[in-house]
């Protein structure tokens, strides 16, 4: 596996290949990064994997100096994986200069987590933007994890006519349910047993509505409750279509999407139903 740090070095080897599947991550890998990067590996002959934590898309109050930063583990972990090239930039590389122009996306950014964390998305697309210009990936995998990102991004590829094709990974859980995310390393061992009720108040949800439970509010405020109650600080629970508009009574494909903190650690989670 080659390591590239400069987008110099990056457009050469790109100039001499023309099938490309691309993994945008920030780094700290585990196995859900490591689903996307095997997706990745069926699709293109080369699979190039980033690792940029990215300035852009946190906000002040936010982690960003103590996101984890891991790059010896996650190099070993990508040279396992038979990745091509990790592309590993730094600020300065990316950013010589403050960033002037950015990537606004639709107001759906500024709702759900876009409603917590303001210029979130904006920061997202922004880089995913630069970091497709200059990998210019013919495939370029995301995670349904983070499904209000992958929609936000899908759009953004739609809109600007890019030329990659957008392949969804899905979202790999620990054996309790629990959705794997870099952010899970900050929860203290109380809070990583109660962690799993995230994902079972989805499940939870999700079972009423194919038993035929309609009143969404009803059912969110019910699921907020309940979270409230286990000790999490909601910040939402929505039931979306899967365009993340308020459903109509004939949405088929819904999607139930969570954020909430425990003590200071904020984790996402969304289930999807077909009905
Ligand atoms: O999902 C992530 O890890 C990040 O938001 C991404 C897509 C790498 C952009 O920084």
């Amino acid at each position: 596996m080659q390591i590239i740090h400069s987008i110099q070095a990056l457009r050469s080897w790109r100039a001499q290949h023309n099938d490309i599947a691309f993994v945008p991550t920030m780094g700290n890998l585990h196995a859900g990064h490591l689903a996307l990067v095997a997706k990745a590996r069926q699709q293109a002959s080369q699979v190039v994997v980033s690792i940029f934590v990215n300035p852009l898309q946190f906000g002040v109050n936010e982690d960003y100096s103590r996101y984890p930063r891991t790059m010896e583990h996650d190099v070993e972990l990508l040279q396992s994986m038979g990745v091509d090239v990790l592309f590993a930039p730094s600020v300065e590389e990316l950013f010589p200069a403050p960033q002037s122009y950015h990537v606004e996306p639709p107001p759906v950014a500024n709702e759900l987590c876009g409603a917590f964390r303001p210029g979130h998305f904006r920061g997202v697309a922004t880089i995913v933007m630069k970091l497709f210009n200059i990998i210019q990936p013919t495939i370029a995998v995301f995670g349904r994890k983070d499904y209000q990102q992958l929609t936000i991004i899908r759009g953004m590829v739609a809109d600007f006519a890019i030329p990659v094709t957008l392949l969804a990974g899905e979202t790999i859980r620990a054996e309790d349910g629990l959705a794997l995310s870099s952010r899970n390393g900050f929860l203290s061992a109380d809070e990583r047993r109660t962690a799993p009720q995230l994902y079972a108040k989805l499940v939870e949800m999700k079972d009423l509505i194919l038993a035929g439970a309609h009143d969404h509010m009803q059912i969110e405020q019910r699921a907020i409750d309940d979270l409230t109650t286990q000790g999490w600080q909601v910040d939402y629970v929505a039931i979306r279509d899967s365009s993340l508009a308020i459903p109509s009574p004939d949405s088929k494909q819904l999607v139930i999407l969570v954020a909430a903190r425990l003590g200071s650690t904020r984790l996402i989670d969304n289930i999807e139903i077909d009905s």
